[in-house]
């Protein structure tokens, strides 16, 4: 009974993704919420960091003991965060790394001073939803570039450290966007037709979505534990400033901050450990799909995964390190 109203929930789209979803399935969850002390000792990097979602991920992460790494672009929203986690959590330990994840070399340097500091979980969390078509550092489009690429590369060449962790999990923040979007085989770029930043927002986590099995098969080896997950709708700067008017209207439904990270945080410090591979929202594994026009073949998804490893220089068995 409890599954089919969740199912229904899910399907009615304002009723699960708003703060009214969330009260509804969060009444069941006590006995299931992650102990205090369940992250400790646990180095957890935290992208996208300094606001909204990411922000209040790394704050819970502290409260369960864990060690939250910032990663975001500035120093001075990085700082403030910070000192905002200690000021509740005086004996947590906050580290801070700058870095655009959009730029593959600077995630290169990323990667080696993880790697030295350790790291047994990472959230990619950062996102971004550009006005305009947009490139990256090394001439990705934007979106694609900061969701897909970066974080694959940097899982990737942190995969020995993530080997080193007794439980290494990856945890990709997708959005309930990407249900509306089709598998781009034939134009990951965006390059065809008018490029509006919802879409292209929308078919980069349509495409992180697609590769979690394979990304997860790749780093089992490792022993990493792969999810995805969508946070339902969240009152935060990020949505603040890329859909000003949907948060006019919605602003009675979004849900907290620290609502849009409980799945994400759950990922990371539940026992036993979820199965790998899957996509979650509101700590239950959810579909695919929703609408028939976005299925597609796993042939689409080996296709997309190799024109994703040549953009982001992987070769088959790993990033050059
Ligand atoms: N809010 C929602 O309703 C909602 C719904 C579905 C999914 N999500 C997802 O949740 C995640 C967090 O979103 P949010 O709503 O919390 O947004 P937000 O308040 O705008 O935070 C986004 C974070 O990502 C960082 N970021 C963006 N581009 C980056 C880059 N190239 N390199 C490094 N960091 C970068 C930002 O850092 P700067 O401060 O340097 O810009 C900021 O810390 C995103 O992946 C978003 O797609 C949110």
């Amino acid at each position: 009974m409890i599954g089919l109203v969740d199912n229904a929930l899910d399907r009615s789209v304002i009723g699960g993704y708003s703060r009214l979803g969330f009260g509804l399935r969060a009444r069941g969850w006590d006995a299931d919420d992650p102990a205090v002390g369940s992250l400790a000792n646990r180095t957890v990097a935290v992208t996208g960091g300094t606001s909204g979602i990411g922000a209040a991920t790394a704050g819970r992460i502290a409260a369960l003991g864990g060690h939250p790494i910032l990663i975001g672009r500035s120093q001075d929203k990085a700082d403030a965060v910070r000192a905002e986690i200690i000021h509740r959590h005086p004996s947590a330990t906050v580290r801070v790394e700058l870095c655009d994840i959009s730029d593959l070399d600077q995630v290169r340097g990323l990667a080696t001073r993880l790697a030295a500091a350790g790291v047994d979980i990472i959230i990619h969390n950062a996102g971004v939803m550009p006005p305009q078509r947009t490139e990256s550092a090394q001439g990705h489009e934007l979106s694609l570039a900061a969701h897909v690429l970066g974080p694959i590369l940097l899982t990737e060449l942190l995969e020995p450290t993530l080997t080193d962790s007794p439980d290494a999990r990856v945890i990709f923040m997708s959005s309930g966007g990407m249900y509306t979007a089709e598998l781009p085989v034939d134009d990951l770029e965006y390059r065809a037709g008018d490029y509006r930043g919802a879409r292209a927002y929308a078919r980069s986590k349509r495409v992180q979505t697609a590769l979690l099995p394979i990304l997860a098969d790749r780093w089992q080896a490792a022993g990493v534990l792969v999810a995805g997950m969508h946070p339902g709708w969240v009152d935060t700067p990020g949505v603040a400033d890329s859909l000003p008017g949907f948060k006019k209207v919605a602003a009675p439904l979004l849900r907290s901050a620290d609502q849009g990270a409980d799945t994400a945080v759950w990922l990371a410090a539940t026992r036993p450990r979820p199965n790998t591979g899957l996509f979650w929202h509101d700590r239950e594994p959810r579909p695919e799909h929703y609408l028939p026009r976005t299925r597609f073949s796993e042939h689409d998804r080996r296709l997309i995964w190799e024109q994703v490893r040549t953009a982001a220089a992987l070769d088959a068995n790993g990033a050059e390190r």
